[in-house]
């Protein structure tokens, strides 16, 4: 059951719709795994699925692929299926690695982290970005504090589709703007408010905006939408020193370091307080770019060979659950502040 460092790890993956084809390529190209079972409630997907994977067995039935040989279980399923599908694959005694977001409660979310530390199993949600090149390589910036104190940033997630219709923009999008301020920030919030906005179904926001206050005093902002003439996937980082957009549509110059900043000093002659502006080069680091999603899938293969937690684990799924389910609250309360329990992840 538990796999070695030199053991080939054996997944098999639950859900081939939108998503899960680029989960099952990945792990099918890594050399210390193997791509056992696939299982999908759909039969036109799982033919799809059988048609590019003809080693791997088929199945219908999320228990009977369980009840196979494999180490570890990807699920690619639609958000609410979350919960249960984890919850009964850290049962069954394999690892998990879990599509964002973890869970839709924090309560869900919570057991879903007790249970795989109980019972010795690895959690991993699929927070993708923090695995990307240029958002590691902004994180590393801001902790070498090469642009200063950080004052705020904030991010744009908008395109015309993909709808949903079982969770709001929030729950969809958001979440990895959300797991990526945490993560170049090092913290959580202490508290969130967000509006949102129904326009299409009137079931669910098609677009969110939502603003988060960090306890080192940072303020970060998220705009998520499926309902926008453009596709955006843009980040700004305001320091004290310098600026950095990261783009991550730029095919070149995704991450751009402006030498911009404001000085504040008093002006001899009247006394008052006056601002210097600096404006100085604009720096576009070469960056070596990896398929984010490739190492994700190695870290959670490493991860099940090793012991070691994986970047993204249960905890910090939990931590972006923590702000999603105050968001929510925050958009039903006419966008009341929202208090996080910081000692709960
Ligand atoms: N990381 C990313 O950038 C990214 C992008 C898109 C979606 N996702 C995530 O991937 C997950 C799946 O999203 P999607 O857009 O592919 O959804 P989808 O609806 O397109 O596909 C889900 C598939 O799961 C199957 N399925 C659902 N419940 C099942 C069950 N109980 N047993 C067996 N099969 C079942 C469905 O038949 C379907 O084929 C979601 O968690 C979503 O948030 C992540």
């Amino acid at each position: 059951m538990s796999a070695t460092p030199e053991s080939i790890v054996r997944i098999g993956q639950i859900g081939f719709g939108y998503w899960g084809p680029n989960l099952a390529r990945n792990f099918r190209a890594i050399p210390a795994c193997e791509l056992s079972a696939l299982c999908d409630a759909s039969p036109d997907r799982l033919a799809m699925a059988g048609d590019l994977y003809r080693s791997a067995t088929l199945y219908t039935s999320f228990d009977e692929m369980l009840a196979s040989e494999i180490d570890g279980v990807a699920i690619a399923t639609p958000a609410r299926s979350h919960y249960p599908l984890v919850m009964q694959a850290l049962k069954a005694g394999k690892h998990v690695f879990v599509e964002k977001p973890l869970a839709m409660t924090t309560v869900e979310a919570a057991e879903m982290v007790e249970t795989a530390e109980r019972l010795g199993r690895v959690l991993m949600v699929g927070h993708v970005f923090e695995y990307n090149p240029a958002v590691r390589y902004v994180k590393n910036l801001l902790d070498s504090g090469a642009i200063g104190d950080v004052y705020y940033l904030y991010s744009t997630r908008v395109n015309l589709g993909r709808i949903q219709s079982d969770i709001n923009a929030l729950w969809s999008i958001a979440p990895h703007d959300i797991s990526i301020f945490l993560y170049l920030l090092g913290q959580t919030p202490e508290s969130v408010s967000a509006r949102g906005a129904r326009y299409l179904s009137g079931d669910v926001e098609d677009v969110v905006f939502c603003s988060m206050q960090f306890p080192s005093g940072v303020v970060a902002h998220v705009h998520a939408s499926w309902l926008d003439p453009s596709k955006v996937r843009c980040m700004t980082v305001v320091g004290s020193h310098k600026m950095v957009v990261y783009d991550d549509l730029a095919t070149e110059g995704k991450v751009k370091i402006y030498d911009k900043g404001v000085t504040r000093f008093t002006n001899p002659q009247y006394g008052e307080y006056q601002y210097r502006l600096h404006t100085g080069d604009i720096l576009i680091p070469k960056l070596t770019m990896q398929e984010p999603l490739r190492l994700e899938c190695e870290d959670f293969v490493r991860a099940i060979q090793t012991g070691e937690s994986p970047l993204t684990d249960g905890r910090n799924g939990l931590r972006v659950v923590q702000v999603l389910e105050a968001a929510q609250r925050s958009m039903e309360r006419n966008s009341q502040e929202i208090a996080i329990n910081l000692a709960a992840a």
